[in-house]
């Protein structure tokens, strides 16, 4: 049969005519570009690489409008970090790319532009906030790559700055000892634009004070454990996410994802959200509101 030339391109037509555009930015002039995640032995993996897909997608897409975009993984060590329970568990490793301490002494350093003294300093800043004690060991802090033999290896790179939007993944590993990680979020907190926290990593960010009087929420499975970290926290038991301020809690896992695709309407713009999610072919929770999970897990309150 001959098919002519007009029939194809009117079945094509109405394909391409109507294949989405990919939307502006809402707000172009100030977007965040300075992306930093925690790592942490047995963090959730979906925690993590939910939101940062979403991210990496965006910046991929937009590249022309972020530039100079940087994300950073950081971690207590550069050690490999495992999603495992234990070290020989099921699980994969993510290979940080900066120490807390090696970001902490280099964003001192530049604060206050001594690069002498002793090696040890405390800062001891009259608002309370940071009280953590820094090893100035170096101007440079290390960043990994893989060396010829395929093995990773240190250089050097420029002041990694600060740090504009932070997320905080949950996990098993967030009921160990933590002691590194609500440090290094107390330290960073009062310079962050925004701080995103998926499931029982809010239970990071209420061990470090930042989510007194405000409203948040976690995992409902874990809410008892979470709970516990934060008695000055307002919980909201049925809740997808919660945004309290510069500070957006998301619930268990996989709302990470609901939480991230909310923060993107936010700042860029419903319309890339949307854009994104059906891209990735994903199916977006977009009311915070709706949670069946409470009622699944028995929260008190929930509904
Ligand atoms: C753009 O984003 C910045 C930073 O979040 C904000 O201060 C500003 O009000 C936004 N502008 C518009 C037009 O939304
Ligand atoms: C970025 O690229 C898109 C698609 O090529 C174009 O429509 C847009 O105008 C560009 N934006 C800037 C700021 O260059
Ligand atoms: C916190 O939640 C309460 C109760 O739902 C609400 O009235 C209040 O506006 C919320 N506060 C913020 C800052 O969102």
């Amino acid at each position: 049969m001959h098919v002519s030339r007009f029939a194809l391109l009117a079945a094509v037509l109405p394909f391409t005519l109507g294949e989405p555009k990919q939307p502006p930015f809402s707000n172009s002039t100030e977007v965040p570009l300075h992306f930093g995640v925690v790592l942490f032995p047995h963090f959730q993996a979906l925690d993590v690489y939910g939101p940062l897909d979403i991210l990496n997608f965006l910046h991929m897409i937009y590249s022309n409008q972020t530039k100079g975009a940087t994300l950073q993984v950081f971690s207590k060590t550069m050690d490999p970090v495992s999603t495992a329970m234990m070290a020989s568990g099921f699980g994969e490793s993510t290979v940080p790319m900066m120490a807390f301490d090696d970001y902490l002494a280099s964003r001192n350093m530049t604060a206050d532009g001594d690069q002498s003294g002793s090696d040890t300093e405390s800062c001891d800043c009259s608002d309370g906030h940071v009280d953590h004690t820094v090893k100035k060991r170096a101007m440079r802090f290390g960043t990994r790559h893989e060396g010829d033999d395929g093995m990773p290896s240190m250089s050097t790179t420029t002041a990694p700055g600060k740090i504009d939007v932070l997320i905080f993944p949950g996990g098993g590993g967030t009921r160990k000892d933590m002691t590194a990680e609500i440090a290094f979020v107390k330290a960073v907190y009062p310079d962050v634009q925004y701080i995103i926290s998926v499931c029982t990593g809010a239970s990071i960010l209420a061990r470090a004070g930042i989510l007194d009087n405000r409203n948040a929420t976690t995992n409902k499975k874990a809410w008892e454990f979470v709970l516990s970290t934060g008695p000055k926290v307002k919980w909201v038991p049925t809740a997808r996410w919660v945004t309290d301020g510069n500070i957006w809690t998301t619930s268990g896992i996989a709302a990470g994802q609901d939480g991230t695709f909310a923060f993107v309407s936010h700042v860029y713009g419903d319309d890339v959200a949307q854009y994104l999610a059906d891209s990735l072919e994903y199916n977006r929770m977009t009311d915070q509101h709706f949670d069946p999970f409470g009622k699944i897990w028995d929260v008190p309150g929930a509904t």
